[in-house]
């Protein structure tokens, strides 16, 4: 049984529902995939959510950083934290802020980071805030990108950006030196 089963059977179909990417094993593979062919060390996450991506992220990676502006509760605990425990997972690192916030820009200086997941706010302009504050790593996934302008406010950063791969609904950058400031 792999962890999302688990975490299905111990908590709930309602927990990989909806906003969550473990919803689809396919786009789990995909993240997958992807961490480990680019060999990423430290992974920050803007959207927590409940969680259960980040719990999957962290068997890829050595550690992941991941913050969210709501704290998720279920059964009187904070979900995310809950679920982490249950898995025996402990390479995480949890903050409730907004990434819009001045006490992210400070966190971000504090820690080291090769790769970002940006999965928060899709409306314009946390995209673009998201984006520009974290970029500097290099290498950006962004999730729930599509063609047809679901959310403009992705759309309106990852279409001006070259070096992009496209894998509906996630959008791939790194950085080359075209791109460079
Ligand atoms: C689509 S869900 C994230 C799903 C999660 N990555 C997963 O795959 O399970 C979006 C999350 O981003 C959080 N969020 C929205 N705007 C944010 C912001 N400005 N800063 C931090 N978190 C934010 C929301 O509270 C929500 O939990």
């Amino acid at each position: 049984m792999d962890m999302i089963d688990k975490l299905i059977i111990e908590f709930g179909r309602a927990t990989v529902a909806h906003w969550s990417v473990a919803q689809n094993r396919d786009w789990l593979e995909y993240i997958k995939t992807l961490l480990l062919e680019k060999k990423v060390k430290n992974l920050l996450e803007i959207g927590t959510f409940k969680g259960v991506t980040t719990a999957f992220m962290s068997q890829f990676v050595n550690h992941i950083y991941t913050i969210d502006k709501n704290t998720i509760h279920s059964k009187g605990k904070i979900f995310p934290i809950d679920l982490w425990k249950f898995l025996g997972i402990k390479n995480i690192t949890y903050k409730i802020m907004n990434s819009g916030s001045l006490e992210f820009k400070k966190f971000l200086k504090g820690i080291s980071f090769d790769f970002v997941f940006i999965d928060g706010e899709h409306i314009s302009p946390f995209p673009a805030i998201d984006f520009d504050t974290t970029k500097s790593c290099g290498r950006v996934l962004f999730h729930d990108y599509f063609k047809n302008n679901r959310f403009p406010g992705i759309n309106l950063v990852v279409d001006k950006l070259s070096s992009v791969e496209i894998n509906e609904p996630f959008a791939y950058w790194e950085e080359t030196s075209d791109e460079k400031d």
